[in-house]
């Protein structure tokens, strides 16, 4: 038996921000952006929270249903994946299994950053190979723009991340030949603090920040920090050697690939991948052009674009990859 995506869906919220939009908030311009990261423009939600991150992973999750054509009823466990939630607790998964008005099944939280979505994929696969589930709804979702430093100060990270969902629908099959092959997920918690966010949290004194009118909290706490140099070089290293160990544990060639997704976390990150890996253009998918970094969201957004673009095929050999803040990385090899 094995899990295979029957569903997925995504969504972006409607506001698109430019790299010119982004001139008028803070010192920067479009051709540093596009130089360093390939991002033109990115969605934010923007302050106003009428958009909330379990309200953008509802959409692409309604998105995901319909597309599965499955009963919204037959999905018996939820797996939310975030940095950015609506609550510090509790998670997103609740929040959407109350949205889709769903019977009282599990939902778990994962909070695995950029790999979320990757830790999540692996975790329902998991589930679903085990028998305990039958359909799982997995969800990637970010609203990062409520949290970015959107002045000159928080430029070096801001201008790299957007907001959005996207869902699938992993299911039960007989079908051999199709569905997920193999999986890798791995940390190195040495380096947590090279891409993280301080508040709220025990250890840097949010308590002191709640009933202290004098107390000013070191800046890099309060929004996310990433020691972007040091980021790019581990992440170069990391999405390879996950990429080929998912091929060498499915006992598959490299060869055969139809096409990779990986994170969408910069454009210079994909290329570099690709040239190390000797793939051809039309075997990686970026759309980071579009929508910035949207973390958790971001490879599910991806794959729901190649497939509705018609660059995926079911029976296709696909690699999905990711690298982020933990740090934590990991891989899915799938036939779609
Ligand atoms: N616009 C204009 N200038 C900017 C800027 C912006 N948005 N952000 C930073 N700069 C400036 C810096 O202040 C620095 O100026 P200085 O030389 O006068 O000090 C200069 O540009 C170079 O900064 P640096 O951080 O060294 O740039 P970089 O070439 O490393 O590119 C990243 C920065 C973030 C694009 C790059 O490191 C990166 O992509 N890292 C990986 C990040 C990533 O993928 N994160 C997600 C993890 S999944």
């Amino acid at each position: 038996m094995k899990a295979v995506i029957k569903g997925i869906g995504h969504y972006v919220p409607e506001r698109v921000v430019t790299n010119q939009d982004l001139e008028k908030l803070m010192d920067t311009n479009d051709a540093w952006i596009q130089e360093r990261t390939g991002i033109e423009e990115r969605r934010h939600v923007g302050r106003n929270g009428s958009e909330t991150t379990s309200i953008l992973g509802f959409k692409a999750a309604e998105k995901a249903i319909e597309n599965a054509k499955i009963d919204k009823n037959e999905i018996d466990f939820i797996i939310f994946a975030t940095l950015s939630p609506d609550l510090y607790f509790p998670g997103g998964g609740v929040l959407l299994q109350n949205y889709l008005e769903l019977d009282t099944i599990g939902a778990l939280d994962v909070r695995n950053q950029c790999s979320g979505f990757i830790y999540a994929l692996s975790t329902a696969n998991a589930f679903i190979k085990s028998g305990m589930y039958k359909n799982i709804l997995v969800v990637g979702a970010e609203n990062h723009s409520f949290g970015l430093d959107m002045t000159t100060r928080g430029r070096g990270v801001s201008v790299i991340f957007g907001d959005g969902a996207g869902a699938v629908i992993l299911g039960r099959s007989d079908d051999e030949s199709r569905g997920i092959l193999s999986c890798n997920m791995h940390s190195e918690g040495k380096y947590a603090e090279e891409l993280m966010m301080g508040f709220p949290g025990t250890k840097y004194g949010w308590v002191d920040l709640m009933l202290n009118e004098d107390f000013e909290p070191d800046y890099d706490k309060i929004y996310p920090y990433m020691n972007g140099n040091f980021v790019f070089k581990h992440a170069v290293t990391r999405f390879p050697e996950a990429i080929l160990e998912a091929f060498e544990d499915a006992g598959e060639s490299i060869e055969n690939l139809k096409m990779l997704i990986p994170h969408q976390a910069n454009l210079r990150i994909s290329q570099f991948i690709q040239r190390q890996m000797g793939l051809r253009d039309d075997q990686v998918f970026n759309n980071i052009m579009k929508y910035g970094n949207t973390t958790a969201a971001s490879i599910p957004i991806a794959l729901s674009e190649a497939i509705s673009q018609g660059k995926i095929e079911q029976g296709d050999l696909i690699s999905l990859a990711a690298f982020g803040s933990g740090f934590t990385w990991g891989s899915v090899l799938l036939r779609y």
